[in-house]
Formats: C-alpha cells, structure tokens, sequence
C-alpha cells in the first residue's frame, strides 16, 4: 500500500485528528522558513530575537523585525496546502491544528479551529497596560508606541526566551491528549516548548503521520507514515485519496 493510501486510511479510520504544523508549509507561499537552505536564520542572528534585547533595543529589533516579517508577510497569500488543511477540517476529518508559524496563512486559507502557538502577525501588544491593537493601524516603519502608557508596543508573537501564553499551552497540551491521529507537516522539530507536543500524543497511543522534504527530528523517533516532499503536492494527493476536492 502506498504511503498516501496509508496516512488516508488512517485519516479515515481517526475519530480526533489533529494538525501540527511549522514553517515548511508556508514556503510554497514564498515565506522563507528558519532553518535549511535559504533559512531566516542562516541570514540573521536569531539572538536579536530575544526578548530582552527587544526590551533593551526597541527601535533596532522594530526594525529588523519589520524587515523580515511584518513587510515579507503583508502580501504573502495561502498555498494549496493550506487549503487542503481548511478542506479536510470542513469535511470533517481534522478536529483542529496548532501552527507554530505568525504568518496568518492558515487563518487566511479558511482552517477555523486553530491554535497560534507562536501568535500572530496581525496585532500589537503593550507589556504594560495590556492592551492590544491592529498592525494596520500604525506604520511599523518606525516604532510603534502604546497611545496609553508611551512605550514601545510588542508584536503579538512569542519572542525567544518568552513564555508561552498559558491558555494556548494548555489547549495544545489538551489536543495532544485527546487526539487519535496526529499530522506533523512542515517542521524541523527543534524548537522548544513547541517540540513537546507531538511526543506527548504519541506517549498517548495516537499515531503520527509526518509530511516533510527532509527528515526531522520526529521522523525516526515517533512516526508511524513518513511521506516526503513538498506539503502542498502530498496534501492534494491525500484529498484526492479520499475523494475530498
Ligand atoms: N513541504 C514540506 N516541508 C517543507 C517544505 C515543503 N515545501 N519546505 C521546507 N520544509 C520543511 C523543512 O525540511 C524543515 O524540516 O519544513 C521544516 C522547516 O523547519 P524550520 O525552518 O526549523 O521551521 P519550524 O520547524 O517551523 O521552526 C519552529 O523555530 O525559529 C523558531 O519561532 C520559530 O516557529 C519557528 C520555530
């Protein structure tokens, strides 16, 4: 049996599948990933992510973080893969999907019942009061400044050495307990606390099935149906299997 008739069955045979996906699956839609050729991170130095440097160098990291984000991703649209996710959580067969990725694709594609474990891209944040607001209403070509408390404003996305917001951990931690079927697509697997969860729904019986070009960290650990290639071109494949265009 092929590996696409397999993860089909599986897919079909699953009461609670769940999405995990990273950066791989939005690279098709021309936003570069972090890691592997072309990564974001072979071209920047990641430690200008950190929050405290963020903190201590607001207007620097504003402006890196502009450069490589909020202006790569203002005209970046989904790709089939994304869609593909949408379809499949219409018809019924995903239950929901945590994204690691800020880009908004899956938001945008049509995917309902998401979880944005990293955040987004589309909101603002202030330490101090709180509050948040849309991107769309400052110009991120300078810093942007809370009109309440007059200090710098966050993205609304988790920096490194940030916590994870507590009600999305648990939530994903939840998913990872409760679903049968988990899919892993697009992601090297190297970043923590995100990293946990795929183990915990495999401690939990689940089977996995992985989309990726290459192997990841999972690939000879947990996963039970490995398909290699490009998510977009595998994910039709697999609606094509189950009939679901
Ligand atoms: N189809 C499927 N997989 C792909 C494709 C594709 N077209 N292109 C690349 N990939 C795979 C790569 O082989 C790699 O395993 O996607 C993965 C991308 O890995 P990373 O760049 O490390 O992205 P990700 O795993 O999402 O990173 C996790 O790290 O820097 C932080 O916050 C950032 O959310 C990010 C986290």
């Amino acid at each position: 049996m092929s590996q696409v008739k397999r993860a089909a069955y599986l897919i079909k045979q699953s009461k609670f599948t769940v999405c995990f996906t990273g950066a791989g699956i939005s690279v098709e839609s021309g936003v570069p990933s972090f890691r592997g050729e072309d990564g974001l991170w072979e071209k920047y130095d990641p430690s200008m992510f950190e929050i405290d440097y963020f903190y201590k160098h607001p207007d620097k990291s504003w402006a890196l973080i502009n450069k490589i984000f909020f202006e790569v991703l203002k005209d970046k649209k989904p790709n089939k893969a994304h869609f593909a996710l949408a379809k499949l959580e219409e018809l019924g067969y995903i239950k929901a999907l945590i994204t690691q990725n800020i880009d908004n694709l899956h938001y945008l594609a049509g995917s309902k019942n998401i979880v944005e474990y990293h955040g987004n891209s589309r909101m603002l944040v202030c330490r101090n009061c709180g509050r948040k607001f849309n991107i769309s209403d400052f110009d991120l070509s300078s810093v942007p400044y809370c009109p309440y408390c007059k200090i710098p404003l966050k993205p609304d996305f988790i920096f490194f050495g940030e916590m994870i917001q507590k009600e999305v951990q648990e939530k994903s931690e939840q998913l990872m307990n409760n679903c049968d079927l988990l899919i892993i697509i697009g992601t090297s697997g190297l970043v923590y606390p995100a990293a946990f969860l795929p183990p915990m729904a495999k401690k939990k019986g689940a089977k996995i099935i992985e989309i990726n070009k290459t192997f990841s960290e999972y690939t000879d650990k947990i996963v039970d149906v490995f398909l290699e290639g490009s998510a977009s071109e595998i994910l039709e494949e697999i609606l094509s299997e189950l009939n679901a265009h």
